[in-house]
């Protein structure tokens, strides 16, 4: 399962790149509010860290402006993938700018028909949001499972981006699910890393080599 950063924050994503694990990253428009830069400059300055996909999502609700803003935004680099959320207009969208070659995060999916129209307008990616539907009092990991399944039943080329993760149990049981990728929040990236009983066993290796002389 690839791995994505879901975040504006660029120390977070140095941080995260660092580790060598990160394969992309998702931005949506409250991730950038809260750094109070240009939208543009972010994504050109994520591009330079993280090598992989980097989502960049578009605003317009129109058909027309839309698919100009979807021109125009994946225009900004070549490893930009345009984020549209999911409706009539955004599938319209979907199916033109897919048709060019661009690639598209179909975002705001909250379920297996949604992810499955979105795939057959060609977009690259479906981003089912596990946290919000969880709550709003649904299985989120079950919408996972349900659109891995349709993908995979139909050879769909699209993939399945888990997205609105809240916690590391959440990348575990994507990556059971067959999710081709999730994008994380710093935090959970991060607390994947550890484990009490890690840093327990660290300790002790430590004092026991002090019996010890070092090669
Ligand atoms: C995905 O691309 C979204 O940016 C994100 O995962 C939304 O997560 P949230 O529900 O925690 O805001």
């Amino acid at each position: 399962m690839r791995i994505f950063m879901d975040t504006a924050n660029i120390d977070d994503i140095r941080r995260g790149a660092a580790l060598g694990v990160v394969d992309g990253v998702t931005t949506n428009p409250t991730l950038v509010a809260k750094e109070g830069v240009q939208y543009r400059d972010r994504i050109m300055e994520i591009c330079e860290v993280v090598d992989g996909p980097i989502s960049a999502e578009c605003i317009s609700m129109e058909y027309e402006p839309l698919v100009e803003e979807a021109r125009r935004v994946a225009s900004w680099h070549p490893n930009v993938v345009v984020k549209i959320p999911m409706s009539e207009v955004g599938l319209r969208a979907i199916k033109t700018v897919s048709a060019e070659g661009i690639r598209v995060n179909t975002t705001l999916v909250f379920s297996a028909n949604q992810a499955l129209l979105a795939a057959k307008a060609g977009a690259a990616f479906v981003s089912p949001f596990i946290g919000r539907l969880n709550d709003a009092g649904h299985d989120g990991m079950e919408v996972i499972r349900e659109i891995v399944s349709v993908f995979d039943t139909f050879n769909l080329p699209t993939q399945v981006l888990s997205a609105s993760i809240r916690n590391p149990r959440d990348v575990t049981e994507a990556a059971l699910a067959g999710s081709h990728v999730a994008t994380l929040p710093p935090a959970v990236l991060f607390a994947m890393v550890n484990h009490p009983l890690t840093d327990k066993g660290i300790e002790i290796f430590l004092n026991d080599a002090k019996k010890y002389s070092p090669v």
